[in-house]
């Protein structure tokens, strides 16, 4: 089965669940008609999200191509984590209020939607394995430049976020080209 047949099946069994009633009252709620009716609200958001998807992901990208010793080696790596993740963490939660305005803006069209699953499973991993990298794998940094101890698997879960932030970006782009 081809990955679009894939796609078009979880299409299908989309609406068979509670997803297709849920969006259905959504798109009948003052808030969607209110979106729907001005004209310079989704592209509004959009763009929004599409500028803090700009800050989220440069600031991912400085934090894991130096943890890979791509760039910055001017700064040392706590240096460069204690820099960036806090502009990571406001620009997820202007894309969390962005994103959900969005998804109210049109819910049957983004919500019966295999690849909009799929960018919120992604982004939940994400999210998870970006916070426990910033919590527990910070303490294992501060010693980056004095031991190598650990530094392989703390630089392939830097490879790995890179990957996964290019599928929730991917997800979210291809949400306009679901197999209806
Ligand atoms: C709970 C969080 C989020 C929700 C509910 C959400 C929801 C959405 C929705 C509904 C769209 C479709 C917009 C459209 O085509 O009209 C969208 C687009 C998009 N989202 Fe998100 N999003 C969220 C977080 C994120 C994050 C964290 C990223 C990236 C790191 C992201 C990247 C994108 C991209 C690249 C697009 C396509 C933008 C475009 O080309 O117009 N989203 N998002």
């Amino acid at each position: 089965m081809s990955f679009f047949d894939t796609l078009f099946h979880m299409t299908e069994w989309l609406r068979t669940t509670w997803v297709v009633d849920f969006s259905l009252w959504l798109s009948n709620t003052a808030a969607c008609q209110w979106l729907q009716s001005h004209f310079v609200a989704i592209p509004g958001f959009q763009s929004i999200h599409i500028l803090a998807i700009g800050v989220l992901f440069g600031s991912a990208l400085m934090v894991n191509l130096r943890i890979l010793g791509v760039v910055g080696g001017e700064h040392s790596v706590p240096e460069t984590v204690q820099r960036y993740m806090p502009w990571l963490w406001w620009a997820l939660v202007a894309l969390i209020a962005s994103g959900m305005v969005l998804l109210v803006s049109e819910p049957v069209r983004n919500m019966v939607n295999p690849f909009f699953w799929i960018k919120m499973t992604a982004l939940l991993i994400t999210v998870l394995i970006t916070a426990w990298f910033h919590l527990s794998a910070r303490a294992r940094m501060t010693g980056w430049d004095r031991s190598s101890n650990g530094r392989g698997a703390i630089r392939a879960g830097a490879a790995i976020l890179i990957i996964l932030w290019c599928i929730v970006m991917a997800g979210g782009r291809w949400i306009a080209y679901a197999p209806a």
